[in-house]
């Protein structure tokens, strides 16, 4: 397939580019970075998706067969509400023009990146929430436009025949150690950047038109356990910690996420539909792989060092 990926330099468009390619299809990637896309096997289109005639006029002429809404501002980790501005934005009216590309060059496949935290910023308990749980619901706070925006996109990509992929918290297996809150141990779901690229090849190849799947691994975890575990797995100082309350006040919408919600999501949907099959089921395997990976690198390095030095 031909594909236009909207968001190709941004952290889950690294990974698919590759996963696309070797899945035999033609990547153009969008960015607003001049060479951003350089040794990736895409061809780039530098152009801000956000001024939507200026990017209208530069793919008129181009034929695609599908269109990846990957767009965020989410490279920075959002700590207030206003961070959350331009990806509220991006996930409204982005696929709105990202459609209108879709039908400009013919693409009749469509898939937008959408995130579990549209089923609610709370703790759901021990209930497993599923595709078909209330989802994008407004709890009448802050918090309304993040809900919204994600349902926009869900909507309008599906009204179209397209396929909305809610993905949890994407990871790394290695990785910066973040701060955590030390009185907040509820779980969340993850998805390595890996299996999330995966899944997402899968759906835009077998995806059934309309619909929607939850991509996340098979073990949630909660956020202060996941980077405890990656500062002992590498050997590194344990992470800070801070209070629920100074985390509501020095960033509050990060700590809807990390000092509120507990959430267990289902991924028996995309498994059976989509064939899909994580190669990190929780996030050990990946902490474990990334590891033996560092191990490696570490004794072919000394091991070239100390031949280098006996010659
Ligand atoms: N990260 C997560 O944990 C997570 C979890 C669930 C769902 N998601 C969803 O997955 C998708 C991708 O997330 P990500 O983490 O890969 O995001 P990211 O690393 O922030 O990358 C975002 C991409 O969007 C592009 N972009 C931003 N503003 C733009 C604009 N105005 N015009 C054109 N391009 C623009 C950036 O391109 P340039 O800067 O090169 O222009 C970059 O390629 C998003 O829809 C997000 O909601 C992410």
């Amino acid at each position: 397939m031909r594909v236009l990926l909207a968001g190709a330099s941004g952290a889950i468009g690294r990974y698919l580019i590759p996963q696309l390619i070797a899945a035999g299809h033609e990547v153009t990637g969008t960015t607003r970075k001049r060479r951003a896309l350089e040794f990736t096997g895409a061809t780039e289109l530098v152009t801000d998706v956000v001024d939507r005639q200026a990017f209208l006029e530069l793919i008129e002429g181009f034929e695609f067969d599908a269109v990846i809404h990957a767009l965020s501002s989410l490279a920075r980790t959002p700590l207030t509400f206003v961070d959350m501005r331009e990806t509220n934005r991006l996930r409204s009216e982005g696929t709105s023009t990202l459609l209108a590309a879709a039908r400009l060059t013919g693409a009749k496949k469509f898939i937008f990146s959408s995130h579990v935290y549209g089923y609610g910023f709370r703790d759901h308990g021990s209930r497993i929430l599923d595709e078909e749980s209330p989802f994008g619901q407004l709890p009448g706070t802050r918090l309304d436009a993040v809900q919204k925006s994600l349902l926009s996109g869900e909507q309008q990509a599906r009204a179209y025949g397209g396929v909305a992929l809610r993905y949890g918290m994407l990871y790394r297996g290695r990785g910066p150690i973040r701060g955590i809150v030390r009185d907040w141990d509820g779980v969340l779901p993850f998805v390595h950047f890996d299996d999330a690229a995966a899944a997402t090849v899968l759906a835009l190849e077998t995806g059934a038109p309309g619909s929607v799947y939850n991509i996340v691994d098979d073990e949630p975890v909660s956020w202060a356990e996941l980077q405890r575990a990656r500062a002992e797995t590498f050997g590194r100082a344990e992470p800070n910690g801070q209070s629920s309350w100074f985390t509501h006040l020095a960033a509050p919408f990060a700590a809807q996420l990390t000092a509120e919600t507990a959430m267990k999501v289902s991924n028996a949907r995309a498994k059976a539909d989509l064939g899909w099959k994580p190669l990190y089921p929780s996030y050990r395997d990946a902490l474990t792989a990334d590891k033996e990976l560092v191990d490696h690198a570490r004794a072919v390095v000394s091991g070239t060092a100390s031949v280098l030095r006996s010659t």
